[in-house]
Parts: structure tokens; C-alpha cells; sequence
């Protein structure tokens, strides 16, 4: 079950429209273009004025009907209470993404050592990596209700995809600078890891700038661990070292099997949608995936 949102619209004239949706991007992009409820057709929608995540349609539905009755009062308290730029979505990224995620990247490229490159890729390559990883391997966006791109989490093949390596696959995260430090990145990466795990990968590696602390932190704080540091491994203003980070997808207390398990599965839409919702609600990578707490 994909996220489900209730929220207010409002609309000209100042009234508010209540609705619920499990797709809020797409709904208010309806609303916008007159095809959304009979109400914002008549009464032009202007803008998002709140909304909640809700756990299921059931609750939704409940939700939806109780803030319908409340008083005008109650739902403008809710409203003022509303931050859109910090109301965070999370989507599987098309190929149309690739400029807004080239925005993110090309800040890193142009102004860090995070990324190696000294170009920023074009936005081509970035369409064609995003349509060939479908179903693969997720890429995955954190938007905010402006429609703002505030992140985005991928994976590509570990070691340019050898047969032997089918089983681990390598990070990538970039937030928007100023989108930093608010619990974004964490979010993308328990969807990332838990689409991953979900899959059939059991290795996750992640490859440092050194030092990135930083991502170090981050890196930690879902349980990867350094396995090694190589000093002056690339040159970019300067000698820089790398950092290899490796995180166990398989699960606290599994050993790999002698032979190999079957290679990694494709990942179905629904699944994604539905992982990306349990994120949302606050539920982490192993427990989407279904596998024991670390340490349980
Ligand atoms: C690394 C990065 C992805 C983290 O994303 P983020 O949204 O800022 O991280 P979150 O707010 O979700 O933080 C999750 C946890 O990571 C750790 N962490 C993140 N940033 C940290 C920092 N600057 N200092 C210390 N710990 C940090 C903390 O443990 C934090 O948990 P807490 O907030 O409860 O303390 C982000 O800083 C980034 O995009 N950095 C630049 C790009 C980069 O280096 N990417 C990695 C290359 S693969």
C-alpha cells in the first residue's frame, strides 16, 4: 500500500478543501489542472495548506471524514501549523528527474570532494541510467510539498556488475545543501537499504571521500562498517583518500549459504511504493524488509 495523505487545499476566496490521496504529488497536480474534485474545479485551488500521513487507507478515510467536520477555526489552527518546504515525500525517480537530481550533484561535483568528478554528467546519461535501473535497482526521491527536490538515494551494480558481485550492490546519497541535518537522508536510505535487502542483495558498500565526516556519521548510524582507507587515491584540489563502507543486507545472523542463493529479484513498483510508505511512517530497513533487528 502506497503512502496515504489527507490534506486541505486552499482555494480562492480563502475556503479549504479536504481530501485524502495516496499519491499527494500527482493529486494536487489534478486539483491544479481542474481535473481533481468538483469543489477546486469550481473554487480554483491555490496552494497546499496541510496534510498528514496516515497509515493506511482505512485511517485516511477516518481522518479525512473527522477534519471535514471541524470546525473553520480547527482548520486554520492546522494550516498555520503547516510547514510545506518540511513536509517530506518520498517517490521512485523517473527519468524527467535527472536535471533536479543533476541540480543536487553538480553542487557536490562543482564545490566538494564528496564526488570524484570534476564535470557535472549530462542530463542524457542521467535520463538513460535512471530508465535502465528500473525495477533493478531503486533510485529513490525525497520531495517536499512545493515540489521541491530536497534529495535522492540510488544504487548502482558493485564493481562494474562482475557475475560473482550480483549479490552487492553500491550507495549513493546527495542531499541539497541547504536540505541537510533534518533527517532526509535518513529516510532515503532506510527505503534504500530496505528495497535492497528486499531484493536479495546481501552486501551494501558505500565509497568515501576521506574524510567525509559527515557521512562517516551517517554511514555509521545505519551500521556500516570501514574496511579500509587508502590515502591519495584520487586528485581533485588536492590528493584525496577514499573510504570503503560495508553494510551486511543479509540479515544479523545468517551466514551465506554454500551455494549461492538466486540472484537478486526485480523489484515490483507496488513494493516499492509500500516501502517507501513504511519509511515514511518511521519504520527502518530490516524490519520493511522483514528481517530480524540487528542484534535480536
Ligand atoms: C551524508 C548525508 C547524506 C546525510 O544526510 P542527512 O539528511 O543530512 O542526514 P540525517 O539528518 O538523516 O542524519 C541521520 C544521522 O546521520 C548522522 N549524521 C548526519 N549528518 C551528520 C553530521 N553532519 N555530523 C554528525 N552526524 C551526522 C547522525 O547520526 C544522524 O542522526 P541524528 O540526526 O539523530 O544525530 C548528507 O549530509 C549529504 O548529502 N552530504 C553530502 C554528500 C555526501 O557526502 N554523500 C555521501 C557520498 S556517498
Amino acid at each position: 500500500m502506497p503512502a496515504c495523505y489527507v490534506y486541505m487545499l486552499r482555494c480562492e476566496g480563502g475556503s479549504l478543501y479536504t481530501g485524502w490521496t495516496n499519491d499527494l504529488p500527482r493529486r494536487l497536480a489534478a486539483h491544479r489542472g481542474k481535473k481533481g474534485a468538483r469543489y477546486t474545479r469550481a473554487f480554483a485551488s491555490v496552494a497546499l495548506a496541510w496534510a498528514e500521513l496516515c497509515p493506511d487507507k482505512s485511517a485516511a478515510l477516518r481522518r479525512e471524514a473527522a477534519v471535514k467536520k471541524l470546525p473553520k477555526a480547527e482548520k486554520e489552527a492546522l494550516a498555520a501549523g503547516f510547514d510545506p518546504a518540511h513536509f517530506v515525500l518520498l517517490r521512485p525517480a523517473r527519468p524527467a528527474d535527472a536535471a533536479a537530481i543533476l541540480d543536487i550533484f553538480g553542487w557536490y561535483v562543482k564545490n566538494s570532494t564528496a564526488s570524484f568528478l570534476y564535470e557535472v554528467p549530462a542530463e542524457g546519461e542521467y535520463r538513460r541510467a535512471i530508465a535502465a535501473a528500473r525495477g533493478r535497482l531503486p533510485w529513490i526521491l525525497a520531495e517536499n510539498a512545493l515540489g521541491e527536490l530536497l534529495g535522492y538515494a540510488c544504487a548502482h551494480p558493485w564493481r562494474y556488475g562482475r557475475d560473482a558481485y550480483a549479490w552487492d550492490a553500491e550507495t549513493t546519497i546527495y542531499l541539497a545543501p541547504n536540505a541537510r541535518r533534518q533527517g532526509v537522508g535518513g529516510l532515503l536510505y532506510q527505503a534504500l537499504l530496505a528495497a535492497l535487502a528486499s531484493q536479495g542483495y546481501w552486501n551494501a558498500y558505500a565509497v568515501l571521500a576521506d574524510p567525509n565526516p559527515e557521512s562517516e556519521a551517517f554511514h555509521e548510524r545505519f551500521g556500516f562498517v570501514c574496511e579500509g582507507r587508502q590515502a591519495r587515491s584520487g586528485y581533485k584540489n588536492g590528493w584525496q583518500g577514499v573510504s570503503y563502507w560495508l553494510l551486511d543486507l543479509s540479515g544479523p545472523g545468517r551466514s551465506a549459504p554454500p551455494a549461492p542463493p538466486a540472484p537478486p529479484a526485480p523489484l515490483e513498483a507496488a513494493r516499492l511504493e509500500e516501502l517507501l510508505a513504511g519509511a515514511l511512517a518511521g519504520k527502518g530497513w530490516r524490519e520493511l524488509a522483514g528481517l530480524r533487528p540487528a542484534g535480536g
